[in-house]
């Protein structure tokens, strides 16, 4: 085996983020498959550009083919798995996508890494591992008073998004318990931060406020998600790969729980102090409550403690400093932000938010 991982969805908002990151606190090599959906962007990486170290392979995870060629090829210890479709709103309208890629995509993977895990001799046999990038949306919803989800919580997905993650939550299970292939399951909360796709809670109210258009706050604007900054569900990740017990799922989660109303008036009040509109008066008079989505889990939140007792892992960032980190970095990238938002963005802005907003 060779020390290069191979990574799929590295071009989307989390996966590119930990390529980033594997590059910058590692001396591994990393081939990049990704087959760049709407939501994946070479240029989330171009600070790759020339490094050696990565690779870009444009590719779908259900190409058994390519996927198998690539395990041949580099001889990978291990496969971070974050290839997904990832937008509960687009599982709602359509989510044939999600059973493909979600499911029958992860499925293929597994098939794929248990061929090439059976090729190798016994000590390579025990060092490889398979980890798989899921989500605590798998666990439900949570009325006020509940306890946060913890590892033992039962599944119970609401989403079309969520279904899916589950169901390939319950393949990787399966492959470890039938075929013993070394996998490892992370469940994590609510992600923010660079070269999020502007279809997410935070990146749309961040642009629509800079912008001065609508705000559109599902329902009541209570709902309650836990929020994490993306460099730390990479740490996360890292710590998981390096340490986890075989066959083990760990939930990962930041502490930060906020309701929806509050996210976005954390954004209008930094965007006010960085560039005040005097026409404007306050960006919180932009907020418009909007139809609510079918089906809106109400409360997420993430117990984390057998991460920090096992693997020694806590979140670094407090979500005051990482949102004015957030806010700051879209002010930044205005390049990135017109590169993504294309003619399909543009369709699905209107699709999603036309009757929601009356438009
Ligand atoms: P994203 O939508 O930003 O990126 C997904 C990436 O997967 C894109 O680069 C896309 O091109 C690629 N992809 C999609 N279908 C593919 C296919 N068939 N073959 C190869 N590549 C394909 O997603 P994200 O928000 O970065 O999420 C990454 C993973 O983390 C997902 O598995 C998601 O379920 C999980 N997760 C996300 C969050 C969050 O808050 N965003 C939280 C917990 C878990
Ligand atoms: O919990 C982890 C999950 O978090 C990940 O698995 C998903 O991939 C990721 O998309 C995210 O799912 P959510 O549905 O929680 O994220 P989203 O940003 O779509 O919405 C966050 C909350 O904000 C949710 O309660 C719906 C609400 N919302 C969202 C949008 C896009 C609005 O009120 N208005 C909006 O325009």
């Amino acid at each position: 085996m060779n020390d290069i991982i191979i990574v799929t969805g590295g071009a989307g908002f989390i996966g590119s983020n930990f390529v980033l990151s594997w590059i910058a606190n590692t001396s591994s090599e990393v081939v990049n498959l990704d087959a760049l959906t709407y939501a994946g962007n070479r240029k989330n990486l171009l600070s790759l550009d020339r490094d050696s170290r990565h690779s870009l392979v444009k590719g779908d995870i259900r190409d058994t083919a390519l996927v198998t060629s690539l395990f041949r090829t580099h001889k990978p210890r291990a496969i971070v798995h974050f290839a997904a479709e990832s937008h509960v709103d687009r599982s709602i309208t359509g989510p044939d996508a999600f059973v493909q890629t979600n499911v029958v995509g992860t499925f293929s993977l597994l098939q794929a890494a248990k061929t090439y895990w059976e090729t190798l001799d016994a000590d390579e046999k025990s060092k490889f591992r398979f980890l798989h990038v899921s989500t605590d949306e798998v666990y439900g919803t949570l009325k006020p008073e509940d306890p946060a989800f913890s590892e033992t919580t039962a599944y119970a997905p609401n989403s079309p998004y969520a279904a899916s993650k589950a169901a390939s939550d319950h393949f990787v299970r399966a492959y470890f318990h039938t075929y013993g292939l070394p996998v490892l399951t992370t469940n994590c909360s609510n992600n923010y931060g660079p070269y999020q796709f502007p279809e997410k809670l935070i990146p749309l109210m961040i642009l629509n406020a800079l912008e001065g258009k609508a705000l559109p706050v599902y329902g009541d604007g209570l709902n309650v998600r836990d929020w994490l900054y993306v460099e730390d569900h990479c740490s996360a990740i890292r710590a998981v790969l390096e340490k986890g017990r075989l066959g083990e799922t760990y939930n990962i989660g930041g502490s930060s729980e906020r309701t929806n109303i509050e996210v976005v008036h954390a954004i209008c009040d930094i965007l006010d102090e960085l560039q005040p509109n005097k026409a404007l008066g306050s960006r919180r008079n932009l907020i418009s409550y909007v139809q609510d989505r079918p089906g809106h889990d109400r409360r997420y939140a993430i117990d984390a403690r057998k991460i920090a007792s096992e693997l020694s892992w806590q979140p670094q960032q407090q979500f005051e400093g990482g949102i004015r980190k957030t806010v700051e970095w879209f002010l930044q990238n205005m390049d990135w932000v017109n590169d993504v938002r294309s003619g399909a963005y543009q369709q699905w802005i209107e699709l999603n938010y036309a009757e929601r907003l009356s438009l």
